[in-house]
């Protein structure tokens, strides 16, 4: 770019830098807030370095809503208090369906009618933020602060890449005055980077991503905020001037994303306690694939005229309501530390805790993962420790509270002996795990792990076959291998506790479906250590039949596994070393005569097609497609599925509420795409 002093040339720099400051903004617009990038990385990082030097050659030109203030600017002494135009209030908190029928009731009967429509949006567990905008153009945020002062944190917000700097439209149709209220936040992915950097740097982890965004935040150094990648979320709004107040809260939500505000897709308008109780489930089992923490939903009577009627108690509004998701970090006691024994040996420290309330249910072991971690996180019997249970995620000790460690606390010792079969534990030297040596055939863990593996839904998938039924199978005798499954009949599943002749039957209509698998599914069902998913459909496709992989396991010490994608030396050692094992052969032996796969040839080559030997990420939600069918139709394609995004996916295929593969996918510059996108490259291959 050269940038030349005489008039005509500045005329043209000036126009230059108005077109790109807009150009540059609809791009990271587009990137930031629709996930929708427009433009390669390396096309905006040029742009971006021509505006900044033509910015640099006329420093009077830089526009307030140029992205190159995003970055961050020197350190402020101090921030100063904003007084709020309106106040920022707080809101009263439900915990339980009966608090939210209250809630509604209350409302219905303060405006005299029968059935109230309300808008439920996610709580964002960050903090308030006011961004006020004057003709469309950002010119101040502001900190909650108590309600009715804040701190001006300006410049920091400038650099929240989602916040747009200017609204979209035309002149006429924004406002002379609007305060838009919302909650910036760190991403689950953001905060999981920033506590690995903050480890490797050896400074203090954040304990919390709302933590983490409010430290982000108050910092008077921008260039910190700007390296932390905060986002932010509308959710009301302040002062508004020069245009008249939309009617409803839903239709509130609807303009900010006309202006290019960002506001989350998930939102509904629903009608009573019912539909907020509804929607509150349906949110609660997405919960913990949001790529952000909420800790709730908050309801809103939807007509602003209703909520005028309402109006407020003390700082509260009588319209709106926050209904909390019950705490997912709780304190207790640690009475013991035992262990457990997973399918495949794995010996995991528990720790068996005074029972505690936390997550929505009553939790009294808690998982520690390994020996290196109880030692890491210094957990001993006797301490009082935070228990941490989101989602569906097993319970786990987070750190202990060292002003509470009594003075007989006492350290975990890893047993020797295998408590389950009294084998010998074995730890080798590479890895962070350690093992019973009995192995499935001599201990009932392993064996009860591995046949609850073998019916699985994605393995060989017998519905019905709980964990309970296959404890008492084993516990009884009934059963000690997989094979022996195909040889329960009524008479034998009738003996069993809670076991009508009805769901006898069930069982046994399980197992005759079960028969008509595949390939892949039977390679993942055998349970072979390091074996997943992704890693059995990479066998079946390479070798097409079972004869071949058994042979490839046996000869030249699996030397010809090492062909095929995904399995390197580990892999490979431990896929050997199951399938020479004279005891697992003989099960794989009578497996084999009582399941059906179709079998193909041994595929030496590549598949040809469009994405062959391309390895694809599929991540988020995608709007027509299943993640089982875009995964089938990338496979039909020759194309791989891989869980984890790395400098060698071709793809990452993203969807609606994308989380860390998408932010990772980001960092490595690598190629997104949408569904239609994706469609796109599947159906090149059709036109060939
Ligand atoms: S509305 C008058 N909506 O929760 C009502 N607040 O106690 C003002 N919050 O610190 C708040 N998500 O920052 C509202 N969708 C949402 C919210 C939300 C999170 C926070 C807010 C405030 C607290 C209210």
């Amino acid at each position: 770019m050269s940038v030349t002093p005489d008039a005509s040339s500045a005329a043209a720099d000036l126009a230059r830098i108005v077109a790109l400051t807009a150009e540059l903004n609809r791009h990271s617009y587009n990137y930031h807030v629709k996930d929708a990038p427009t433009i390669p990385d390396a096309e905006y990082d040029r742009l971006f370095a021509e505006l900044q030097a033509l910015e640099a050659a006329h420093p009077a030109a830089v526009a307030s809503d140029s992205p190159t203030l995003r970055v961050g600017g020197a350190p402020i002494p101090e921030f100063r208090q904003v007084t709020h135009t309106v106040p920022m209030l707080s809101l009263n908190n439900a915990f339980s369906s009966e608090d939210v029928d209250n809630f509604d009731r209350r409302v219905r009967e303060g405006l005299g009618v029968d059935e109230v429509s309300y808008t439920a949006e996610l709580k964002y567990d960050g903090l308030a933020i006011s961004l006020r905008y004057e003709n469309g153009l950002f010119v101040q945020a502001a900190t909650r602060g108590d309600g009715s002062t804040g701190e001006d944190v300006t410049v920091n917000i400038r650099t929240v890449r989602n916040i747009p700097l200017r609204l979209h439209g035309q002149a006429h149709q924004l406002p002379a005055v609007l305060e838009v209220r919302g909650e910036v936040l760190m991403l689950k992915a953001e905060f999981a980077a920033l506590n690995a950097r903050q480890r490797e740097a050896g400074l203090r982890e954040f304990v919390n991503p709302r933590n983490a965004a409010a430290g982000s935040l108050r910092q008077l150094d921008s260039r910190i905020t700007a390296s932390r990648k905060l986002r932010f979320y509308s959710y009301g709004i302040g002062a508004l001037e020069g245009m008249p107040m939309p009617d409803a809260h839903s239709a509130l939500l609807d303009w900010f994303e006309t202006l290019g505000l960002p506001v989350s897709d998930e939102r509904a308008r629903v009608a009573g306690a019912a539909g907020l109780l509804d929607y509150f489930l349906k949110v609660g089992q997405r919960r913990s694939r949001l790529p952000y923490e909420i800790d709730g939903l908050v309801y809103k009577v939807d007509r602003l005229e209703d909520q005028r009627a309402l109006g407020f108690v003390a700082r509260a509004p009588r319209f709106a309501m926050a209904h909390k998701f019950p705490a997912e970090e709780a304190l207790t006691q640690v009475r013991d530390i035992g262990v457990q024994v997973g399918r495949t040996g794995a010996i995991t420290p528990v720790a068996r805790l005074a029972p505690v309330f936390v997550g929505g249910v009553t939790v009294e072991n808690a998982t520690l993962h390994n020996e290196g971690e109880v030692r890491r996180k210094d957990i001993r019997i006797g301490d009082t420790v935070i228990v941490r249970r989101a989602g569906d995620v097993i319970p786990e000790v987070v750190s202990f509270v060292p002003e509470r460690r009594p003075a007989d606390a006492r350290e975990f010792v890893m047993p020797t002996l295998c408590p389950v079969c009294g084998s010998a534990i074995v730890r080798l030297e590479d890895e962070a795990i350690a093992r019973c040596s009995g192995g499935w055939t001599h201990c009932g863990a392993q064996k009860k792990g591995g046949l609850m593996h073998f019916v699985s839904r994605r393995a060989i998938d017998v519905e019905g076959l709980g964990d309970q039924l296959i404890e008492q199978l084993v516990d009884k005798g009934l059963i000690d291998t997989a094979a022996d499954l195909y040889a329960l009949d009524q008479h034998k599943l009738a003996g069993l506790d809670r076991m009508a002749a009805r769901s006898a039957q069930n069982v046994i209509d399980a197992l005759e479906k079960s028969k008509d698998t595949t390939l892949a599914r039977f390679i993942y069902a055998l349970g072979i250590r390091n074996v997943g998913e992704s890693t059995a459909k990479a066998l079946a496709q390479h070798f097409g039949n079972l004869d071949a992989l058994l042979h490839a396991a046996a000869f030249a010490g699996g030397l010809q596994l090492l062909e095929v994608d995904d399995v390197g030396p580990v892999v490979a050692r431990s896929i050997t070393e199951f399938l020479t094992d004279p005891v697992n052969l003989a099960l794989v032996g009578r497996l084999r005569t009582a399941l059906r796969w179709a079998e193909g040839e041994h595929v030496m080559t590549r598949p040809a097609g469009a994405l062959a030997g391309k390895t694809l990420v599929l991540t988020g939600t995608l709007p027509t497609l299943s993640r089982d069918a875009a995964a089938a139709l990338i496979e039909a394609a020759g194309g791989k599925v891989s869980g984890s995004v790395s400098k060698k996916t071709a793809w990452v295929v993203a969807g609606a509420e994308a989380g860390s593969k998408l932010a990772k996918a980001e960092t490595l510059g690598l190629a997104i795409l949408d569904e239609a996108g994706l469609l796109a490259l599947l159906g090149a291959d059709q036109h060939r």
